[in-house]
């Protein structure tokens, strides 16, 4: 548990509200200056209030930020097991492509097999984002010191490093195509299932005809 340290700061640091404030402190004691009885248990019971109100406000507020944490922890994932769609299918056409999902920046690029990859768009390297870089086979590499990173996020070339570190990797997501559009699952992978990605009955019937909005 947290306790302010046995000094004179912390002291001086506390607000003046429960009347031992800096200026107090601050003043110099004349030589052979001795406090009466009423003033010494003055000052003992202020420390004793300072050392209380530090403590209960620590815990009072350790247990909201752990409260609020644990809420947007639970929202969140709610909100992540899901899929999203991104993007038009065409818009991989061209090579890499960053986009914004849930507050993440996310990498897109088609591979060889006609699957969509998605990595995180940030090197773990020096944070240069994935998407400066350029694609290498199914892989991207990155546009600063050339690390290359694959479909499933696993660093597998470091220039002038024979040996590359398992930390090495940017976090992976499953991807879904569906109507034309790329659908990405930011939650759990494992409980990820492209057979209930969103599709409308209609969409494959001759009968209808898809318009894509502006
Ligand atoms: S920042 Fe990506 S390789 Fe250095």
């Amino acid at each position: 548990m947290f306790l302010p340290p046995r000094s004179t700061s912390w002291q001086a640091d506390c607000p003046p509200l429960l009347g031992n404030s800096k200026a107090d402190l601050s003043v110099p004691r004349p030589a052979g200056h001795v406090q009466s009885t009423a003033k010494r248990r003055l000052r003992t019971r202020s420390v004793a209030q300072f050392r209380c109100y530090y403590v209960f406000t620590y815990i009072e507020s350790n247990h909201r930020l752990v409260e609020l944490k644990n809420r947007k922890e639970a929202r969140m994932e709610c909100l992540r097991n899901a899929w999203y769609p991104v993007c038009r299918a065409n818009a991989l056409d061209e090579g890499l492509f960053a986009q914004q999902v849930l507050g993440e920046r996310i990498v897109f690029f088609r591979k060889s097999d006609g699957n969509v990859a998605a990595l995180e768009d940030l090197c773990p390297h020096r944070f240069l984002p994935l998407s400066k870089g350029r694609r290498c086979g199914d892989a991207i590499e990155c546009g600063y010191h050339g690390l290359v990173f694959e479909a499933d996020g696993r660093c597998s070339r470091i220039p002038g490093q024979p040996v590359v570190p398992s930390s090495a990797k940017v976090r992976s997501y499953p991807t879904g195509e569906s109507m034309g559009l790329i659908w990405i699952w930011m939650g759990e992978p494992p409980i990820a299932d492209p057979s209930r990605l969103y599709r409308l009955p209609q969409y494959d019937d001759h009968r209808w005809r898809a318009v894509h909005g502006g």
